[in-house]
């Protein structure tokens, strides 16, 4: 070859190099949440039936969870292999690998290498481990569908299947692009609440609410199992409580009963752990408890008019603390997440009646109560020291931010930011601190100015996904500096006005996606037009398991379904 030629060929070459490094590392990871530290690496990695998953014992869970999600995903099943079973396997390594402690000290954090020769993900506890899968899974997803093109799961299951039948499958497999990637969550609390009181998704729905709250790195999925339309949990000590308590909903208060078995609680309970994800039970009381004084009359402390019939419990029954217990025992057994909410909320909508209720009277005389506040206080306070009993943490809604017990095992929602003297109460006690602010974190709310049923925009305003990105507790007028445990945030979705599975993916969707950015990725680190980008990316996934969501940059992709 003439020199001078070679040395044309080596600098042109250098310059393609060059100009396709520079370009890789302009280019953005695709993940959400944003991860810490995404550097793009030269090449890629190819996942297929060959592939070897090798990993410490420790994170045989995680080495499974990421073949069974592979194979559901993408119709790949990678040649599992524990420590020292790899002999003899030629294909390429994907290694789950642990970290020492001090390299990955916080919880949930990992890191994820994916190279030409092999992928390694670390961490130095479970939680991480967890993430670190998710994080892969989510690139070899997105890269699978978008090579694919997209159909829906169902009909990508029946051509699947159809092959398999007449003729040898197509091997599957997936080509991931190279990333060095460091991550950390910013909270340790990422939270989704459900409320299945006032309409019934069940199992199926629940599961894929999971499913997507693991993908985006949610870990706390607050059930709202009790309230005035309905009891969702069976109760083997007080079987009517499913039975007629489970009866009805928002939308038809006649309709059969429907109700979560200790069973299902317990498969839905592991399918959410396995995924990282506690579940922390809520048991509304001593108001919103139309369910329960429907199935045990007697338990009735009345309420105001009739638009809430017997909307509160009786305080000053002592046979109601009998019964609390028992059903609180249950519910420990089934929820090992040890924390367990019990409401407190809105008791004002019903207490009035309890003026002329005699058993409420004799309680105050006798303990000394002065108001109704400080009945539910005594009544707090009581079911509190059954569940310090149970070596279980209480949960409650801001208004019991006034109640007096041990800091380390009280969490306290602030729900009002209208109301935060509450929040101050919380802070100046000390106690653990999750934020769900009305305004923008209630999902029930409208996302944007089309919507025309449910919570009207017109007085509130909308909770869109780029008010849940942007919201800080910083912006509460609050001294944060005295004190309070800041666990994270949480989004609400209270069912009145949704009553099918579509009108909960459109209210749950994006907006789910919005939160978990702000509650894993550091402050800093956030920008809503990166959002975007990466937001649109991820709607393909979205297709493939058909959810109805609410696309707000077309939002015709699908219309916001009536209620
Ligand atoms: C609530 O929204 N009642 C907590």
């Amino acid at each position: 070859m003439h020199k001078l030629f070679r040395i044309g060929l080596a600098a042109l070459l250098a310059t393609v190099v060059y100009t396709a490094s520079a370009q890789q590392q302009q280019q953005e990871c695709p993940l959400v949440p944003k991860p810490v530290e995404a550097v793009a690496v030269e090449g890629s990695f190819t996942i297929d039936n060959n592939s070897v998953v090798l990993y410490d014992e420790e994170f045989a869970a995680q080495a499974r969870l990421f073949q069974n999600e592979l194979l559901e995903q993408c119709g790949i099943s990678p040649i599992l292999a524990p420590e020292g079973s790899a002999k003899g396997l030629s294909g390429r390594r994907i290694e789950l690998r642990k970290a020492s402690k001090k390299a990955l000290a916080t919880e949930g954090a990992y890191t994820l290498h994916i190279g030409p020769e092999a992928i390694l993900l670390n961490a130095s506890n479970r939680q991480g481990m967890i993430h670190a899968t998710m994080s892969l899974l989510q690139l070899a997803r997105l890269a699978y569908h978008n090579t694919k093109g997209y159909v829906s799961r169902d009909t990508w299951n029946v051509y699947y299947y159809n092959d398999a039948l007449n003729a040898a499958p197509q091997e599957q497999s997936v080509t991931i692009k190279g990333w060095n990637i460091s991550d950390s969550p910013r909270f340790g609390w990422r939270g989704l609440m459900l409320d299945e009181a006032r309409h019934f998704f069940g199992k199926q729905k629940v599961k894929q609410l999971i499913n997507y709250m693991a993908l985006y790195k949610l870990n706390r999925l607050h059930w709202h199992l009790s309230d005035e339309q309905g009891w969702r949990v069976e109760i083997k000590a007080y079987p009517k409580l499913a039975l007629i308590g489970g009866i009805g909903h928002n939308t038809d208060p006649f309709a059969p009963a429907q109700y979560y078995t200790q069973d299902e609680v317990r498969e839905i309970v592991a399918y959410a752990a396995e995924r990282g994800i506690e579940i922390l039970p809520e048991i509304d009381m001593p108001g919103h408890a139309t369910a329960i004084t429907r199935a045990y009359p007697e338990l009735s402390g009345g309420s105001k008019g009739s638009r809430k019939p017997n909307y509160t419990l009786n305080p000053g029954k002592e046979e109601l603390y009998t019964f609390l217990n028992r059903v609180l025992k249950e519910v420990d057994a089934l929820f090992p997440y040890q924390t367990i909410h019990i409401g407190g909320d809105e008791l004002k909508d019903g207490n009035s009646v309890w003026n002329d209720n005699a058993d409420i009277q004799n309680l105050m005389k006798r303990e000394n109560l002065a108001s109704f506040l400080d009945v539910e206080h005594y009544f707090a306070e009581r079911v509190a020291d059954s569940l310090f009993k149970m070596n279980n943490r209480i949960a409650a809604w801001d208004e019991l931010a006034g109640l007096d017990l041990p800091s380390d095992k009280t969490l306290i929602y602030a729900w009002r930011p209208d109301k935060v003297q509450m929040l101050r109460k919380a802070v100046e006690k000390n106690y653990n601190i999750v934020f769900s602010p009305r305004l923008p974190m209630y999902l029930d709310y409208a996302q944007d100015s089309l919507q025309v049923h449910g919570v009207g925009w017109k007085k509130f305003g909308v909770n869109s996904y780029r008010k849940i990105y942007a919201w800080e507790y910083t912006s509460l007028d609050v001294d944060f500096s005295k004190g309070g445990n800041i666990l994270g945030i949480q989004a609400n979705m209270w069912t009145e006005r949704v009553d099918t599975p579509n009108r909960l993916d459109y209210l749950v969707y994006p907006r789910m996606i919005a939160l978990a950015e702000n509650a894993w990725t550091q402050k800093e680190l956030k920008d809503i037009d990166s959002f975007d980008q990466r937001l649109k990316e991820q709607f393909i996934l979205l297709r493939v398991d058909d959810i109805y969501f609410n696309n707000p940059f077309d939002p015709s992709e699908h219309g916001e379904p009536p209620f």
